[in-house]
């Protein structure tokens, strides 16, 4: 993941053939999209509480209501087959199917992603499941969260039920999404749910969310009966370095950012430098004999969350630190160890979110990991924009026109098909996100959506870069 090319090559954007099989698709979150939260027995997540603190939220937004996904289920999946999807990545939120995280099944829940799982096959749809996207169950936060061992073992058992019951019905099962998010934005930095600054529990936490893979996989393969296919979903880093600290920097945080996840997922093991740099803070005791083993488990598809590329340096002590890594507003920080790297702002276009817009990264990154891990197939689990939409009406109806999401898909499907020329082996691709949703710490503000949600009315409306996806999906080749 580190490569010291800059600067965008001179994309040619048509004539370009996905190959057959390839999985076109569209992904979202339990939190983010479900709303009725306190419907049909479901438990506090720990974004149910963080969401109502004062002041954690931007404009004190909550997923309280969210798009509504679970009284528009039907509308959605129907919605979903009108564009082609040949794929669907969802979560199942736990404390949906354990009130408390723990104990008997609560059947009303369940029989919620039932329902999604049998409407995705009915229109042929392939569901990509994802164990765990962020929403902790409140009672187990209250034990310690992800800093408590024993939390990893009650997700085993979470993901032993939820593979008892659709085990014969689901085509991907993902343990994590972007594990990395949930220790250090959840326990370093603060921005996210629990919303704790410690730099030692974020190194904790990322210990016990990668054990608690390892368990998860073994326990569903007991269990499942359709020949599934297994795989994480990482939020992986693309870093480059600028002046003469920028390789030491960019070592830094490759290692906190991707190497302490693919070391023990991939190879077996904690990267020696990430345990050094952060002597310090922690002396991983947590990680107890045996637990590499369980975390290295064979995963059938690596899955890859890409938005935007960092770009860092060594502070030199002096001059005010810059801190432009997408997190800048968070009270703690999501680095720990990695105290004197700085992040630096970098060239535009940016999104909506501030992120900086180059599709070479995504390409950089699916080369260097195919290099790094020959035999691992990837699929791009999450891939897209916000920009600002307006809902427009026209003589045939509602529209939202916004060419700066297309032209950012665009862009980036090309990268990675261009990643499959370099002979990356390439299985998917899932655009985030199939709706307008709550986007955790910035609420409704930013909308990623390809289809568009009015919040008062929860009315639909697919956006000009669903019509272009929708395109592309029926074609296999990138419209111009
Ligand atoms: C990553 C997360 O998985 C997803 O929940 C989030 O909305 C997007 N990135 C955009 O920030």
């Amino acid at each position: 993941m580190t490569d010291s090319r800059q600067g965008n090559p001179d994309y040619r954007d048509s004539g370009l053939k996905f190959p057959d099989g390839f999985i076109f698709g569209s992904a979202t979150a339990a939190y983010q999209i479900e709303g009725a939260v306190a419907e049909d027995g479901r438990g506090p997540s720990i974004w149910d509480t963080f969401s109502h603190t004062p002041g954690a939220i931007l404009n004190g937004d909550t997923g309280d209501k969210a798009s509504d996904h679970y009284h528009h289920l039907e509308e959605d999946l129907d919605l979903m087959q009108r564009l082609g999807l040949h794929a669907y990545r969802f979560s199942i939120s736990w404390s949906r199917i354990q009130p408390t995280g723990r104990g008997p099944v609560n059947e009303k829940g369940l029989a919620f992603y039932e329902r999604l799982v049998d409407g995705l096959l009915a229109r042929g749809i392939r569901p990509i499941a994802t164990l765990y996207h962020w929403d902790l169950p409140q009672a187990l936060e209250d034990e310690g969260g992800w800093t408590n061992r024993e939390t990893a073992y009650a997700f085993a058992e979470y993901a032993r039920i939820m593979g008892s019951a659709l085990g014969d019905r689901i085509d991907t099962w993902t343990t994590l999404n972007e594990p990395w998010c949930s220790a250090y934005l959840g326990y370093g930095s603060g921005a996210h749910a629990p919303g704790h600054t410690d730099g030692a529990e974020a190194l904790t936490a990322v210990h016990h969310l990668n054990l608690a893979h390892g368990l998860a996989i073994t326990e569903l393969r007991k269990v499942v009966t359709n020949d599934p296919d297994f795989s994480i979903t990482l939020n992986l880093h693309v870093v480059r370095g600028e002046g003469p600290g920028g390789a030491e920097a960019v070592r830094q945080i490759d290692g906190l950012g991707n190497r302490v996840f693919l070391g023990p997922l991939l190879t077996g093991a904690y990267p020696a430098d990430v345990l050094a740099d952060t002597a310090g803070i922690t002396d991983w005791s947590f990680v107890r004999p045996g637990d590499t083993e369980i975390i290295r488990q064979p995963i059938d598809v690596l899955g890859v969350n890409y938005y935007s590329t960092n770009l860092v340096r060594l502070w030199d002590g002096e001059n005010p630190r810059q801190s432009a890594d997408g997190h800048k507003d968070a009270a703690g920080t999501p680095w720990p160890g990695a105290d004197r790297v700085e992040f630096v702002q970098q060239a535009g276009p940016y999104t909506d979110m501030g992120w900086n817009i180059e599709p070479a990264g995504l390409e950089e990154l699916l080369v260097s990991l195919s290099e790094e891990y020959p035999d691992q197939p990837l699929m791009i689990t999450e891939n897209g924009a916000a920009f600002p939409d307006t809902l427009v009406q026209e003589a045939d109806g509602a529209a939202v026109h916004d060419p700066l999401r297309t032209d950012y898909l665009q862009r980036h499907f090309t990268a990675a098909h261009r990643a499959l020329a370099r002979g990356v082996d390439l299985r998917g691709y899932q655009v985030w996100s199939f709706m307008d949703n709550f986007e955790w710490a910035y609420g409704y503000s930013k909308r990623f959506g390809i289809v568009y949600v009015d919040y008062d009315t929860e009315v639909r409306t697919p956006k000009d870069s669903a019509l272009w996806y929708a395109k592309l999906v029926a074609t296999g080749i990138i419209p111009a």
